[in-house]
């Protein structure tokens, strides 16, 4: 039995680390030119948990229902606005995008490189194959600025199982999805 998941992996020192949060909180501010409010910051810190015991990369349907964790646990303390801005920071359980959708892709333009190579470190599967960690970190980063040109409409998994891969991914992305509007104030 494997001790560590790759979720869990991922969340304490990887791609879903706590950096992702910060990165994820700098692109909210540059996106919508102010800082949330605290529970939508304390919904930032924890969007990601769910990944927690999950091998999130091999198993696409493990990925799928990694919202649900942190989704519940701001249902709990915020009610369903917190539930709603949480589930919709990815299209896999929800076709309403919340307003944390746009921030946690556009994270991945802004990330920096250094930390997306030091994130292949500890999530060795994260390197494209035949690839160095710096060219797969750049590569990474390239297709989610394609992806922002394209309203990203592509969830970074998807480009992951498609590029890394050459996995068609299970779950079409739904690329009509509306902006849930139950979490904006
Ligand atoms: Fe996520």
């Amino acid at each position: 039995m494997k001790l560590l998941r790759q979720g869990t992996i991922s969340v304490l020192a990887g791609c879903h680390s706590p950096i992702h949060s910060l990165v994820v909180l700098i692109a909210w501010r540059q996106l919508y030119h102010r800082y949330p409010n605290a529970w939508q910051l304390i919904c930032i810190g924890i969007h990601d948990i769910g990944h927690w015991g999950k091998d999130y990369l091999d198993h696409e349907d493990e990925k799928a229902q990694h919202a649900v964790l942190g989704a519940k646990i701001a249902g709990k303390l915020f009610g369903v606005k917190g539930y709603d801005f949480i589930i919709g920071h990815n299209t896999y359980e929800s076709d309403k995008r919340s307003l944390l959708y746009y921030p946690d892709k556009y994270s991945w333009v802004i990330a920096p490189i250094w930390w997306m190579v030091s994130n292949t470190f500890f999530e060795p599967k994260l390197i494209r194959p035949n690839c160095t960690r710096q060219d797969s970190a750049v590569m990474f980063k390239k297709a989610m600025v394609e992806n922002s040109k394209n309203n990203f409409n592509e969830r970074g998994h998807d480009i992951y199982l498609k590029q890394w891969r050459g996995q068609t991914p299970k779950y079409p992305t739904k690329s009509n999805a509306v902006i849930n509007k139950t979490e904006e104030k």
